[in-house]
């Protein structure tokens, strides 16, 4: 997610020892542990707009501003991006400044219909120097702020704000106003902050925090004007709103992570929001699936015969959840396999061969590696990325972003749910493009996958429940994880988790294999976690693993059970029942992975381990 700041100060302010650039550096400073790979910032000044951008930190762009100071202003705006439209280059970078370089913009989030806006405003006459939807947006500004707003920047925000679609938060300074910032906000975080002769815009309050703790949440679909003096909010009618005003009770520390106790708490918590917006702007105007990072041909698509999953860790099993949804759409055998494993095992691969590369790094070596060998088998490779511009990605022959935002916590969390839905994405589009699966049959599982950023809040708020077991377990020294189908990843992965912050023995497995020697491990007091199927999807799944959860029961196991709203059957078995709401079979990982990582953290945290930087750990191999 980018990082946003704005400051609007007293003109004349003698008092100060600050002016808007010092306001607006400290605040992206404080913002930089968002991640980013771009940063940037734009003051009004004797009626003119000045910017610098960089790729790279804020100390690129300090050096900017060192060897090409900006004037002295008491307006400004600043900007750390996180890659989605467009690598991490300095024309990529924002703000972006438009209309005769008289209206600068910073944005944060995705315009789903940039592209159709784009060649709107090219056949107008405009020109783009950017890959950004940003730019897009940006020009579309200064058009309805030339043409009918009557120079009104707020009117032209609102105007703006009713053509664009998706997630967005937007700030803009012009020249001919040196006393205002207007902001817009849709399905994108942007909180004002309130001082004395001074006032303050922060995608979160770290952007301000340092100056004033006095701050206004916004509701969705607003715009707000600030200038020293105060601020309106109107809707995207124009009609007046209030925001909600409230004190800040942070400290700087707790503020980068959002209040919460950790980033990998905070980033549990953004799941909803990474699930919505990897699912945004992948429909093209008919409603049908559009990646159009995958520049594959289709004819090549079309002949693949084998699909390879290439990944390591928390990927992979994002990659083993994903397998049986692509097998079971597109009807194309699909393997599953550890990145530094992969070549060692003298795999067959040719060019009807895709390899799917997961990774939200983008530079696990393992990973990079792996898909060298397979291109110089000849075999497509799509990478699955977190981070636009990585090596992974650049060495693919497409990708398709997730937009998760960046995932400071080694223990990848957000990343996995994001990865599942790409590549379900991926899957449906390949099923689309094949003529696997109907439209209508897409269209069905798109909604089902559209609410699922619900559905996943509803497990988060129901947290407190599973917080209690994992302090409850703190001295627990082995944890199993039992699962059957698309849950026997997420064993996996539950367990993985556990090992990795709480570093206690976890074990994850397929609920058929107890039989075949794993049950010697039940004994009494043996906490047992069973992801349990719907029991609306294929009945002899959900019966079996009743039956598991009988038989570990019946040796003494405590047994902890994941299972969705309305199944009664496990309630006899369970010694705690965690419920999810219902989902298709095929979407359901995306919800019982949640309590595994809650229980994970609480638990860890309850020993009192660092959760977002584990022992022995990295959040990115690099290195084989
Ligand atoms: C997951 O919690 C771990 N941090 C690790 O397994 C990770 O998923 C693995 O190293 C792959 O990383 P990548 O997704 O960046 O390629």
């Amino acid at each position: 997610m980018c990082g946003i700041v704005g400051y609007v100060g007293q003109p004349g302010a003698v008092d100060r020892e600050y002016y808007a650039l010092d306001v607006v550096l400290e605040g992206l400073r404080r913002l930089e542990y968002r991640g980013y790979d771009s940063a940037g910032v734009a003051v009004v000044a004797e009626g003119a707009v000045e910017h610098r951008k960089k790729a790279g930190k804020v100390a690129a762009l300090d050096a900017e501003l060192e060897a090409s100071p900006l004037p002295h202003s008491i307006l400004g705006i600043g900007h750390t991006r996180w890659a989605t439209h467009g690598g991490p280059t300095d024309p990529n970078a924002h703000p972006h400044v438009v209309d005769n370089g008289r209206l600068a913009v910073v944005h944060n989030g995705i315009i789903e219909n940039f592209s159709e806006l784009r060649s709107e405003l090219s056949q107008k006459g405009y020109n783009f120097v950017s890959d950004t939807d940003t730019e897009v947006a940006a020009t579309l500004l200064a058009d309805h702020y030339n043409k009918d707003a009557a120079r009104d920047l707020t009117v032209a925000m609102r105007l703006t704000s009713q053509r664009l679609e998706g997630a967005f938060t937007l700030l803009a300074v012009h020249a001919d106003h040196e006393d205002r910032i207007v902001a817009a906000r849709r399905n994108s975080p942007l909180v004002i902050g309130l001082g004395e002769h001074e006032n303050f815009l922060g995608s979160d309050v770290s952007g301000f925090i340092d100056y004033t703790k006095q701050a206004v949440e916004m509701g969705n679909d607003q715009i707000v004007t600030i200038t020293a003096e105060g601020y309106e909010i109107t809707d995207f009618e124009g009609n007046r709103a209030e925001g909600r005003p409230f004190e800040v009770k942070w400290d700087a520390a707790a503020a980068e992570k959002g209040g919460f106790s950790s980033f990998m708490d905070k980033e549990i918590h953004d799941q909803p929001a990474a699930v919505r917006d990897t699912l945004l702007g992948r429909l093209d105007e008919k409603g049908r699936l559009s990646l159009d990072e995958v520049h594959i041909d289709e004819s090549v698509l079309r002949s693949v015969d084998k699909i390879v999953v290439i990944a390591c860790g928390t990927a992979a099993y994002a990659g083993q959840v994903a397998r049986y949804a692509i097998e079971h759409w597109c009807r194309i055998p699909t393997e599953v396999e550890l990145a530094h494993e992969f070549r060692y095992r003298d795999p067959i691969v040719n060019e009807k061969t895709l390899v799917v590369a997961l990774s939200q790094s983008g530079e696990t070596m393992d990973t990079l590696m792996a898909i060298r060998h397979a291109r110089e088998q000849g075999a497509k490779v799509v990478a699955i990325c977190n981070t636009n511009g990585s090596s992974i990605p650049r060495e693919s022959d497409a990708s398709l972003y997730t937009h998760a935002g960046p995932e400071i916590a080694v223990a990848s969390t957000k990343a996995f749910l994001a990865q599942i839905t790409a590549a379900y994405l991926l899957g449906l589009y390949l099923a689309q493009l094949r003529g696997n699966m109907y439209a209508d049959e897409i269209a069905d599982v798109l909604d089902e996958l559209q609410k699922m950023p619900e559905k996943i809040q509803e497990v988060i708020d129901a947290e407190e429940q599973v917080k209690k077991l994992g302090t409850d377990m703190s001295t627990s020294s082995s944890v199993l994880f039992l699962g059957r189908h698309v849950g026997f990843p997420v064993a996996l992965e539950g367990a993985l988790k556990l090992k990795e912050i709480a570093y206690i023995h976890a074990e994850g497995f397929a609920a058929g294999e107890l039989k075949h020697g794993p049950i010697a491990l039940i004994e009494e007091g043996q906490p047992v976690f069973v992801i349990v199927p719907s029991p609306r999807g294929r009945d002899s799944l959900h019966s079996k693993v009743v039956s598991n959860i009988q038989e570990i029961r019946a040796r003494g196991a405590i047994t902890i059970v994941i299972a969705e709203e309305g199944d009664e059957s496990v309630k006899d078995y369970a010694n705690h029942v965690i419920t999810v709401p219902q989902a298709p079979t095929l979407l359901q990982p995306l919800l019982a992975t949640v309590p595994l990582q809650v229980f994970a953290c609480a638990l860890a945290g309850a020993k009192g381990y660092d959760v977002d930087q584990p022992r022995n750990l990295a959040k990115s191999v690099t290195v084989e």
